[in-house]
């Protein structure tokens, strides 16, 4: 026999994204919690909890409240050993070691596939547990409670976890469908302002992106949410959730194997900005900076209504972001984001851009002297908002 023989089998795997919104899942709504946790054949469900320490401190009877549940239903679910605190925010992501104690952690309460990682916290500790139970039996059961508004509009709902390595965000983690999210109102009470406002930069971004009444929903509750008013967040949030799973459910690539990663509009700069600033501008800031930058770019070089640039640039800095940071002073390191983005993705380099509020374009080169004027309109534009005048001081459009 010459020649060679092969086999392609295109297959599909069966997944369902469980998505549950709560007022308060430890106390009035924990039937919707319980609900989540099958048993194991005869034996009951097997749950290791993972809290953010800043979450466990500013809740101080979270803890008590998560073990009241877990011991209210022995023959259905049980907690092995204590719960684990991680630290929050992008410090548990820095530190790779931070996984190696989390792997023992689960080893030595001898978890198995069918049993259960419920974590609670930030986007960054959401991550970081989530790639632990991905890879721990090659993927654990994960239950997500986001305590931000940003990991409920987005990252929570997401079926991605990463931790930073070699000074990259999120270079290594996998794909993994969770088990199931809650998003929950009563977890987000001891938010800081200053994290609470972050997640709206998302929901600016999947709206522009997808949904222009969405983006007027936003737009209108702007102000409304700055000042915490739940009743004008509730809904962005969970349009946003929605939008996102809606792009992952059905966009046909959830995975992220083609050559666009729409739902990652403004992140070159912003995964370059955290970098750059060390952290100092959380994920939420840095992409309502990105968001604006390409906001306008789009409309210098794409055909997006100044209007529109405008009145999105408005939006972010009603909802309380900043749009004016040093680190956009010199745009030079910024572009090397562009590299990184495009080497993160392999092949050519694939820039979602916008045409028009809920239509998108993807781009493979970038101007850079439009980029350069976008990105210094976007700091004259928080500068000046600033000051109360809020206008865009666009230079021509070109083509
Ligand atoms: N996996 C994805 O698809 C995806 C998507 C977007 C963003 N992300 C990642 O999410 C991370 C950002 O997450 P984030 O914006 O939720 O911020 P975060 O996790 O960094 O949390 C911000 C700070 O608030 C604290 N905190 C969280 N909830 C609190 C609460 N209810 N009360 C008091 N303090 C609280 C945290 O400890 C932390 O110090 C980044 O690492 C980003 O890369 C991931
Ligand atoms: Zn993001």
């Amino acid at each position: 026999m010459t020649g060679s023989d092969s086999i392609d089998i295109p297959f599909t795997v069966p997944c369902v994204h469980r998505l549950r919104f709560t007022s308060d899942v430890l106390g009035k709504d924990h039937g919707t919690l319980a609900e989540l946790l099958e048993p194991s054949g005869e034996q009951p469900a097997r749950v290791q909890v993972w809290i953010d320490e800043q979450v466990a401190a500013a809740q101080p009877d979270l803890q008590q409240r998560l073990r009241r549940f877990l011991k209210s239903r022995p023959g259905r679910f049980t907690m092995p050993g204590n719960i684990q605190l991680v630290p929050g925010g992008e410090a548990i992501k820095n530190d790779i070691h931070v996984l190696e104690r989390m792997l023992k952690c689960m080893h030595a309460a001898e978890l198995d596939r069918r049993s259960y990682v419920l974590v609670v916290g930030g986007g960054a500790v959401l991550d970081a547990v989530g790639f632990a139970a991905a890879i721990a039996h090659r993927g654990i059961r994960l239950i997500r409670l986001p305590t931000t508004t940003l990991a409920q509009a987005d990252s929570g709902v997401g079926v991605k976890n990463s931790v930073n390595l070699f000074q990259k965000k999120n270079w290594v983690g996998t794909f993994a469908v969770p088990w199931a999210v809650v998003n929950d109102a009563a977890l987000l009470s001891t938010l800081p302002d200053r994290d609470f406002v972050c997640g709206f930069s998302e929901a600016v971004k999947v709206s522009l992106l997808k949904h222009p009444a969405a983006f007027e929903q936003v737009c209108a509750a702007a102000d409304r949410i700055r000042q915490r008013d739940w009743a004008a967040a509730a809904p962005v949030i969970r349009q946003s959730a929605q939008l996102h799973l809606d792009h992952i459910t059905q966009g046909g690539d959830p995975f992220e194997s083609l050559e666009a990663r729409p739902l990652d509009f403004g992140h070159w700069s912003a995964h370059k900005l955290e970098v750059l600033t060390d952290y100092r501008l959380r994920h939420g800031e840095a992409v309502g900076i990105g968001v604006a930058i390409d906001t306008v770019y789009s409309s210098l070089k794409h055909g997006l209504p100044v209007a529109d640039a405008d009145r999105a640039l408005d939006c972010l800095i009603r909802l309380g972001l900043p749009l004016n940071d040093e680190a956009l002073a010199d745009p030079q390191p910024l572009f090397d984001g562009l590299e990184e983005f495009r080497q993160h993705l392999g092949g050519r380099l694939t820039v979602t851009m916008l045409q028009a509020v809920g239509r998108k374009i993807d781009v493979h080169d970038i101007d850079r002297g439009a980029m350069r004027e976008s990105i210094e309109a976007v700091r004259q534009f928080g500068q000046s908002a600033a000051t109360g005048r809020r206008e865009l001081p666009l230079p021509p459009v070109r083509n």
